[in-house]
């Protein structure tokens, strides 16, 4: 992925020890597409060199505001007005303390300071001590400086430099990563409550044996990632898959159907967008033995009765607030064949306003796909492209139906 193409990142470093991640944090944007320039405080140059910065973002890096090399002598200006954010990742104690204030006797504080506010967006990684970080002069600073327009990210938790254990340490560098690439898509799912079901469902034959299918989760996954990075809250109602949680989603692991459909139906009276990408089995054994089922030794296989699982789609989408416009919902379909014509079939039969359909054996573990989506009045097709991708664009062609488009 190339999420930050065009992206000048001024990447501000503050006195921390976490400033061996800000590193990592340096080589990952630039990976990601952006351009980096570093400044750094007097105080990271305690923790880390300005030559290994300068090594990670292919630039100089940038330290005293009494630098010569700017002509006009005002690199605060020039750097900031390049800017299209400004990270300090790590951001110590004291140095949102003298955000807070207005403080400007040294670079970065200086640049943060005479930033255009409107255009070049504050973001804030802080990194200290868990009880610096609990105290109220913090989480006072903290608040303020959200109230001023900064966004300020999560802190992690766990075990610390100090070798206390608690809440204060920065967010790894591929949290902050997916942080940056999350605070430059779109908001158009603001408000919005976004419920989502991935993965397969296992059907139990007995306590070892099971039904399954090929479906990895991973449209699911991206589509909620998508969907929070667009603004909304997000409730993901996974099968058994091996996938990490995209940050800020909330997750409820399921097995089976039976318990997908219960989750969903706890869930769905909250939600204003319901995405359905499951694949959910349509038939389970009538009764899971209790015990694993043996060979008796004639040869015969033993005789398995199946149920009908029930729709978990469907029935959100005859739900009162589905169809009084309260709840969107939105079907999957993977198809052998026939793509357009199925699709059109599925949805009517759903009662869903859309249906996106796709190619099952093309797209099941795959990292692309490519998607039709097929509503009332059209089709509109999202040529191959990577899964996440894909849900950008399909949380868009959503908001835009919602009449809530960015
Ligand atoms: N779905 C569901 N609950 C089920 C079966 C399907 O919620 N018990 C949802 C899927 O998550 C998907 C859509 O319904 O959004 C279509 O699933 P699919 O398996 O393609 O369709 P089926 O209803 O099984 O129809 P068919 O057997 O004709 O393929």
């Amino acid at each position: 992925m190339n999420d930050l193409a065009g992206k000048h990142i001024v990447l501000g470093l503050t006195g921390g020890i976490a400033c061996y991640k800000a590193a990592e944090l340096c080589r990952a944007l630039v990976k990601e597409g952006a351009t980096v320039q570093v400044v750094m405080t007097e105080a990271a140059g305690q923790f880390i060199t300005p030559v290994t910065m300068q090594a990670l973002s292919n630039r100089s890096v940038y330290g005293s505001q009494w630098d010569a090399r700017e002509a006009n002598n005002m690199a605060h200006i020039n750097l900031s007005r390049e800017a299209d954010a400004i990270l300090i990742a790590p951001c110590s104690a004291d140095f949102m303390a003298k955000l807070l204030h207005g403080r400007a006797d040294e670079l970065l504080s200086l640049m943060c300071l005479a930033r255009p506010i409107a255009e070049v967006p504050l973001l804030i990684a802080p990194a200290m001590n868990r009880e610096m970080w609990a105290h109220p002069a913090t989480q006072r600073n903290v608040a303020q400086l959200k109230a001023d327009g900064a966004h300020v990210f999560d802190v992690g938790s766990g075990e610390q430099a100090c070798g206390e254990v608690g809440d204060g340490r920065m967010l790894e560098p591929d949290e902050l990563l997916a942080e940056v690439v999350a605070f430059f898509q779109p908001k158009s799912l603001l408000g919005q409550r976004v419920l989502v079901t991935a993965g397969p469902t296992y059907e139990a034959i007995d306590p070892v044996r099971g039904i399954t299918n090929l479906s990895s989760g991973k449209m699911g996954f991206a589509i909620a990632r998508a969907a929070h990075e667009a603004g909304a809250e997000v409730t993901l109602v996974a099968g058994p898959v091996h996938l990490a949680t995209p940050r800020g989603v909330r997750r409820i692991d399921v097995k089976s159907a039976q318990n997908m459909h219960q989750a969903v139906m706890e869930q769905a009276p909250d939600a204003t967008i319901f995405i359905a990408t499951a694949a959910v089995a349509d038939w389970r054994p009538a009764s899971a033995a209790e015990q694993k089922i043996k060979k008796d030794g004639t040869g015969q296989a033993p005789a398995l009765a199946f149920v009908e699982n029930p729709d978990i789609l469907a029935g959100v989408a005859q739900s009162e607030r589905a169809r009084g416009g309260a709840l969107y919902c939105v079907g999957f379909a993977a198809e052998s064949h026939d793509l357009l014509a199925n699709a059109q079939v599925k949805r009517a039969r759903k009662g869903v306003p859309l249906l996106v359909g796709n190619i099952g054996p093309a797209t099941f573990g795959q990292d692309d796909n490519a998607l039709l989506l097929v509503d009332e009045h059209r089709a509109v097709e999202l040529p191959r492209a990577d899964k996440l991708t894909l849900a950008r664009q399909l949380v868009a062609e959503i908001a835009r139906r919602l009449g809530h488009a960015a």
